[in-house]
């Protein structure tokens, strides 16, 4: 059975773009055709100047959301990372496998780099190394899927070319994986700047709809997405971006498609659009705020769904990295060996 692996970085709150770009999907399609793990991987919360209360507060939060979207411990398995140690153990590991000037070359690294230098901070080491333990998250799993967004591609492609390295260095350990984009699934793009995506979780601003935004604050955020000169609704993502995120938006909650729903002057003006729109997006997040609330009126549920997920991950985690140590010419620990044969 397909494996699939994916991870959610608690450093922000969750976004419309999160849900409708993948969460969604996970839900409704990959819990059910693959063997799936969910993690919120706050190891990688830790990468940049961080509030140990946040963190901690975010991590229980996507756990939250991620059930409430759907996920369903029958049938996936959802953790948190730090709960299960085989992924710092093979980072150390396949830290002995990358080389630094791969790390530098990180198109990631470097922006982020920049921006926490801008902002008079530190870059922490552990910034640079952030993609080789995300390839552990994925390698220790022998996930053969990761749906992921194109920012993350990058990172997909060196957890291969380390998973390749070290097969052919120290003997077959790891499984290949690749990058799965969602063949549907909406590209949900910052309602005040359509040009950047919705789902980056460090930005704020008011073009971002949160899953747990209310009702109010979502019509709000949708009315006042900036729409493009020009008038009549069509959907023309290089000309009119704007316009087409709406449409975008509105087909993903609704079933349809965006060229339909921009074509044959179905709307007259960009208001009827937003009104639209905004309803759809109350009405995809209604479902989710209920499950999110009752489930947080039961905190007792979440903490057994966590402690029962990191415990069937480090079960699967275990042989892989164990693997890897002895591989790699690590000294098996607890054998015995009789005195006579030394
Ligand atoms: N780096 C990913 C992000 O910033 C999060 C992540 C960490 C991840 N480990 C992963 C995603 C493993 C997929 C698989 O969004």
């Amino acid at each position: 059975m397909t494996r699939v692996f994916s991870g959610v970085k608690p450093t922000g709150h969750l976004t419309l773009g999160n849900y409708l770009g993948a969460m969604r999907r996970w839900a409704a399609v990959d819990q059910h055709r693959a063997d799936s793990l969910f993690c919120i991987v706050d190891l990688h919360a830790l990468t940049v100047d961080h509030d140990p209360a946040r963190v901690r507060r975010l991590s229980r939060q996507a756990a939250t959301l991620l059930l409430a979207s759907g996920l369903d411990p029958e049938l996936c398995s959802v953790f948190v990372q730090s709960h299960v140690d085989e992924h710092t153990r093979l980072s150390y590991v396949l830290e002995c496998v990358a080389s630094d000037g791969e790390m530098r070359r990180m198109i990631q690294y470097k922006e982020k780099a920049v921006r926490e230098r801008s902002r008079g901070g530190s870059v922490r080491l552990s910034l640079l190394t952030y993609p080789v333990l995300m390839a552990a998250d994925i390698l220790a799993y022998g996930a053969d899927e990761v749906p992921v967004g194109d920012d993350q591609a990058q990172h997909v492609e060196l957890t291969r070319d380390l998973a390749v390295r070290f097969n052919q260095r120290y003997g077959q350990t790891f499984v290949v994986p690749r990058a799965t984009r969602p063949a549907v699934g909406a590209r949900v793009m910052n309602l005040q700047e359509p040009a950047s995506k919705m789902g980056k979780s460090e930005d704020v601003g008011p073009g971002i709809v949160y899953l747990l935004d209310e009702p109010d604050v979502v019509r709000r955020k949708v009315m006042r997405a900036v729409t493009d000169s020009g008038r009549g609704v069509e959907y023309d993502p290089q000309g009119r971006p704007g316009v087409a995120n709406l449409l975008e938006i509105l087909a993903a909650c609704t079933g349809g498609d965006p060229v339909e729903l921009g074509g044959g002057g179905a709307y007259g003006s960009y208001g009827e659009l937003k009104r639209d729109t905004a309803e759809a997006v109350v009405e995809v997040l209604r479902p989710l705020r209920e499950r999110h609330k009752e489930l947080c009126a039961d905190p007792a549920f979440v903490e057994g769904v966590l402690r029962d997920g990191a415990e069937r991950a480090r079960g699967l985690a275990r042989p892989t990295v164990d693997a890897a140590y002895r591989a790699i010419g690590l000294l098996p620990a607890g054998t015995v060996v009789p005195t006579g044969a030394r």
